[in-house]
């Protein structure tokens, strides 16, 4: 079986095809670079460059794998949760190519990508415990199967990235901020500054960023006359030292809750062997190597997909529209595109009428 897969729920505009023995056989990226001066996604800018960009895109992953459109037997879409108007550029995409090449179409939730982009590229086996942590984003779930999500815990104010990109703004270090934090951090000393792990004794395992956000605001504040940011001098080394000490802050954050999350696991699932960590967020090699060590500690597997499928892309979409052309799942043309799609809102629809066939 052969799926294609298309992405536009934020900045990248992608598509894949991807085949049912893990073989990635074309994909394509196209990263937009408009909204950089911006100093985040601008949703106007980013729909009208994934429909300026959607054709090609799809045509040179086809060109790449080498096979013709009519060789696929699904066309998967990320139809959400993400900025509705590029969202609605893939969906429509793909409804187009599944109705010209009578093929189903499979409306994909993009936390479904990320959370089973794992599984293409690792030996990993549900039910597995997930960390997701990307832009918009920050849950610690278990995976039971497709479209089977039990929610651990979730952030109660920013994302995982969403903290990292708004200190990157604070330290003047551009967007998407996480790549840059994480390499500014390579030069700092992450113990320079003091700050806070919100929400450690809250007993669950729900995570917030915006007290730490707060605290580096009132780092950098310290270096200006009038305590406005915008007027802090900082050095070079300054800076690293705040990047160093956020980053090991929020991945102590992160890794705190993902302990708690493991207990509540292994005493619903004992079988369960897998942790995984996916979502723009996982890029971040120091934060794999905190996981990898908590894995080791507990017995357990570490996962995450190569640092290039962490970030939105179009392999993560066409394989997680493969797991549900494999169990007979799709979707009508009439769906509708979702701009807030929980991962644990509702299980699958069974094998119907437009069920694939394998
Ligand atoms: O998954 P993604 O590409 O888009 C969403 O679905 O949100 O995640 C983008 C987020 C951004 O906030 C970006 O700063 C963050 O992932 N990110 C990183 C790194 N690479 C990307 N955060 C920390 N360290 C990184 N290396
Ligand atoms: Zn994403």
């Amino acid at each position: 079986m052969i799926v294609l897969g298309i992405e536009s729920s934020c900045d990248e505009t992608a598509a894949a095809i991807v085949n049912d023995k893990k073989e990635i056989l074309g994909e394509c990226v196209l990263t937009q670079l408009e909204h950089k001066a911006f100093g985040g996604v601008v949703p106007e800018i980013a729909a009208r460059s994934h429909l300026e960009h959607i054709e090609e895109i799809i045509e040179e992953t086809f060109k790449r794998a080498n096979i013709k459109p009519t060789d696929i037997d699904a066309v998967a879409a990320a139809s959400g949760p993400g900025l509705i108007g590029g969202v609605v550029v893939g969906v429509m995409a793909a409804k187009a190519l599944s109705l010209a090449l009578n093929k189903p179409f499979i409306a994909v939730n993009h936390l479904e990508g990320h959370a089973l982009a794992a599984r293409l590229t690792s030996d990993v086996e549900y039910p597995y415990l997930l960390l997701l942590v990307s832009g918009g984003h920050c849950q610690i779930l278990i995976v039971k199967g497709v479209g089977e999500f039990e929610r651990l815990g979730t952030t109660i104010d920013d994302a995982a990235g969403e903290a990292f990109d708004k200190v990157a703004k604070m330290l003047g270090l551009g967007y998407p901020g996480g790549p840059m934090i994480e390499k500014m951090a390579e030069l700092g000393d992450e113990n320079r500054f003091v700050l806070p792990r919100p929400l450690q004794n809250s007993g669950d395992c729900n995570l917030s960023f915006s007290g730490l956000k707060t605290a580096v605001r009132k780092i950098i504040e310290s270096y200006s006359p009038d305590n406005n940011i915008e007027h802090a001098i900082i050095s070079k080394q300054v800076t690293a030292d705040i990047c160093a000490s956020f980053q090991k802050a929020a991945t102590d954050c992160l890794v705190y809750k993902l302990k708690k999350a493991i207990f509540t696991f292994r005493s619903q699932y004992p079988q369960g062997k897998d942790i995984v960590v996916s979502g723009g967020v996982a890029a971040n090699t120091y934060l794999r190597k905190r996981l990898q060590q908590v894995a080791e500690t507990e017995g357990l597997i570490f996962s995450a997909p190569p640092i290039r499928f962490c970030t939105d892309n179009g392999v993560m979409i066409a394989w997680a529209g493969m797991e549900r052309a494999l169990k007979g799942i799709s979707d009508s043309l009439d769906f509708k595109p979702r701009p807030r799609w929980p991962l644990d809102a509702d299980a699958p629809k069974a094998a119907g009428a437009g069920g694939v066939k394998a």
